[in-house]
């Protein structure tokens, strides 16, 4: 006797894809190499699917642009509250992210007040509410907060200064440390650290010039500041931010943790400035230093970039040396700064949509920073022709200005955020629906790389 059919049950058919909305047809990077393609994103905003596609859904062909997943830049200053809304603001920082084709920025705690509870942590989502372009990660700082449960819940990630810097006068001391990190291991959140011990701090070196400040701030310190954080227990998130040699960068990955890289430190040196626009902390190092870490992040040895955009009014930078804050804009100019180098043979496209796209996103936890089914349709229509030279003023941070002045960079031509564009021929056309994301789930094992 025949077997009895087998009944299929209704959730064995395939599972219905959203009808799509827009095709795009260009190349892309697939599979290490940049082909021909569709892809259709979905009415969810989704991508659907990706190959030769036939509906009548519209079809954008982009001729021979190329199609690269938006960026993810894990290290942000907006300055909201408390700073002058003419230096930087939500809605200008983001909108400048997403001209530089960045589609989520990390936002860091050492706003006026710092980030230390729920209520403020509330109050700056409040204010990017309805401001921001784009997507919004919130990082509270731990070091203050008396009762870590309620800002872990409400915060995207924790930022651990230890140093003082611009805005965080308080650090904790050596013996501080370990309580902290044993606090922070309830909670699985991405953790930034800032690392420079301060009492590796050169009291001889006179710092009225970048080269005096590297001196001030040397290498020394970053690796001291490494040296603290190895003691802390397994199973921390750990990522450390803005590292400036190749030694840190070999040391980070030995230890198991992430960090990030930022276009200054890749492309400028402490010769490349007399004046405080070339101040940042940690300082520009030495031009062989620069070039060694150039070659680690070139070479694939570095899980992320990110930009460290620390807008400071111009002004203020040109006061004397020592009186100017540290840091330098970059939120706008980070990707199209590095896909100019892409452009002429220095730099990998694979590497660098790795670095700016997939792993950042990844360490966030987010859908995002690959072409690939079911990942927010979150894309950039690059051009490689059309190059530029960088002009402060022509930038959209409030600051207006740039350490990268001249410099040749490729702007996307095109964004889209969930299949709808916000950049259009390289002008913003967007609203202001970003929105504050959680990490939706953790990385896997090998964390951002
Ligand atoms: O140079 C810097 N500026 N380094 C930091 O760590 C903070 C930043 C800022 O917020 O201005
Ligand atoms: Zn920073």
């Amino acid at each position: 006797m025949a077997p009895p059919p087998v009944r299929r049950h209704r959730s064995d058919s395939p599972p219905k894809l959203p009808a799509p909305s827009l095709i795009l047809a260009g190349r892309a990077l697939l599979g290490g190499r940049l082909q021909p393609v569709e892809i259709a994103i979905g009415e969810d905003g989704r991508i659907a699917s990706i190959g030769r596609i036939r509906t009548g859904a519209p079809r954008h062909d982009v001729g021979d642009a190329v199609i690269l997943p938006a960026a993810t830049d894990l290290h942000v200053h907006l300055r909201d509250p408390g700073g002058s809304p003419d230096v930087e603001n939500f809605s200008t920082g983001t909108i400048a992210a997403a001209l530089g084709g960045t589609t989520l920025v990390g936002e860091m705690p050492n706003t006026s007040p710092p980030v230390t509870d729920p209520d403020r942590m509330a109050e700056k989502a409040a204010r990017a509410h309805g401001r921001a372009a784009v997507d919004v990660l919130l990082y509270a700082d731990p070091v203050g907060a008396t009762d870590l449960g309620p800002l872990a819940r409400a915060a995207g990630g924790f930022k651990v200064y230890l140093s003082p810097t611009s805005g965080i006068d308080r650090v904790p001391r050596p013996s501080e440390l370990p309580p902290l990190w044993r606090r922070m291991l309830a909670y699985d959140l991405p953790i930034s650290v800032h690392a420079e011990d301060p009492a590796r701090f050169d009291p001889r070196a006179i710092p009225s010039d970048p080269t005096g400040w590297n001196e001030w701030r040397p290498p020394a310190a970053e690796e001291a500041a490494i040296a603290m954080v190895a003691s802390a227990p397994t199973g921390l998130r750990l990522h450390v931010a803005h590292v400036t040699t190749a030694r840190s960068v070999a040391r980070v990955r030995e230890l198991g943790w992430s960090c990030e890289v930022t276009p200054h430190h890749l492309l400028l040196s402490d010769g490349s400035g007399t004046d405080a626009r070339f101040k940042v902390n940690p300082p520009l190092r030495s031009e062989e230093e620069r070039r060694a870490l150039w070659e680690a992040y070139r070479s694939g040895r570095v899980p992320v970039v990110a930009s460290d955009h620390a807008p400071h009014a111009l002004a203020d930078k040109s006061l004397p040396f020592e009186q100017a804050p540290s840091g330098v804009p970059g939120a706008e100019t980070m990707l199209p700064l590095l896909l100019s180098r892409a452009r002429s043979g220095e730099l990998d496209l694979g590497v660098l949509v790795a670095t700016a796209c997939d792993r950042p996103a990844r360490w966030f936890g987010q859908p995002l920073g690959r072409v690939a089914v079911g990942h927010r349709a979150n894309l950039l229509v690059v051009d490689f022709r059309s190059r530029t030279a960088l002009s402060g003023r022509h930038l959209h941070s409030a600051c207006g200005w740039t350490p990268f002045e001249g410099w040749e960079a490729i702007f996307p031509r095109e964004h889209y955020r969930d299949g709808v564009r916000i950049v259009e021929d390289g002008e913003y056309v967007g609203q202001p629906t970003g929105r504050i994301l959680r990490p939706e789930y953790a990385p896997g094992p090998d964390r951002a790389a």
